[in-house]
């Protein structure tokens, strides 16, 4: 008997694989009390082992114009920066709900801009969702996205787009006026119709204020253990990004140092003449061998002796 189809489905493959997450099962987890996690990617590579890992949600941030592009700030990122490398980052993961973000004057300009490029990441780089920063002043971006059929991830506190306005990457909604604008904030981006919410390097307090008062799940990185799950950076996770590490940042292994190590023995091996061997070389026949070397010139180096 030919599986059943889900309601709505068209021919040719699910609409949602198998084991993948969804959007309503991430929301549901504030609901069932179980914690939501997230890592930044931004290649196949590491998108595959992010997934394996058992992530719920990866995000393809701007952060990428830092660690990947060699930027001071995440202001020069571009569109097809962003589509080129979550196109790579969806091509790695299966399972968990993928975010692309919408990267600095992509989606402030107009309405229309920001549906544009939304869109891309969609049809181009295979995202579920697109996050965007800001509190009340992007709340009509946010409406006119979810009402076209796009979900939206909102972003408050430090706002890294915003760095030159706030005179570095410094901790917000630190008075109780600040704090209760970001409360407001995360309130007006529910209504809007976001499905979660990252709260950036602001006081533990304020954002355990803002996940009670709110029905979707906060996101927090440098916010506390009070939001409904966390995100970090991956190269600040994995160590690969030199001995800076932002105060909120946990690293929970070395990969920089352990990959130097393989990296300088792979220098040495070759100069050394150890690199490749025999495990790691291609031979001939012996009889396709001499004939080949009948028909050349001596060598001007002189023969090697084994
Ligand atoms: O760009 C990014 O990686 C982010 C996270 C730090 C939340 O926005």
């Amino acid at each position: 008997m030919p599986e059943q189809q889900p309601a709505g489905a068209y021919g040719g493959g699910p609409a949602i694989p198998p084991k993948k997450l969804t959007i309503p099962e991430i929301v549901a987890m504030k609901a069932g009390g179980k914690k939501i996690t997230m890592l930044t990617a931004y290649d196949v590579a590491f998108a595959r082992l992010v997934d394996q890992a058992g992530v719920d949600m990866i995000l393809v941030g701007d952060s990428l114009g830092m660690v990947m592009l060699g930027y001071p700030t995440t202001v020069p990122v571009t569109m097809d920066d962003m589509v080129r490398h979550a196109a790579a980052v969806s091509r790695g993961a299966t399972h968990a709900v993928l975010v692309g973000d919408m990267p600095f004057g992509s989606y402030q300009t107009s309405r229309e801009d920001a549906l544009r490029n939304a869109s891309r990441f969609l049809k181009e780089s295979g995202m579920d969702a697109v996050k965007l920063e800001g509190g009340h002043e992007v709340v009509d971006t946010v409406r006119a996205l979810v009402e076209n059929g796009i979900a939206v991830m909102g972003h408050v506190g430090l706002t890294p787009q915003r760095v030159s306005q706030f005179g570095g990457f410094k901790v917000q909604a630190k008075s109780a006026t600040a704090a209760r604008q970001l409360i407001d904030d995360c309130a007006s981006l529910e209504q809007a119709g976001c499905f979660s919410i990252v709260i950036e390097s602001v006081p533990a307090p304020v954002a355990a204020m803002a996940t009670d008062r709110i029905g979707i799940p906060t996101i927090g990185i440098g916010a506390g253990r009070d939001c409904d799950g966390q995100v970090l950076v991956l190269h600040d996770v994995l160590g690969l990004f030199g001995d800076f590490k932002p105060k909120f940042a946990k690293r929970y292994a070395d990969v920089g140092s352990v990959v130097v190590e393989a990296l300088q023995q792979y220098d040495r091996e070759v100069r050394e003449g150890s690199f490749p061997d025999a495990e790691h070389s291609f031979t001939m026949k012996d009889a396709e061998r001499a004939a080949l070397e009948q028909g050349l010139s001596e060598p001007r180096r002189p023969k090697k002796v084994v």
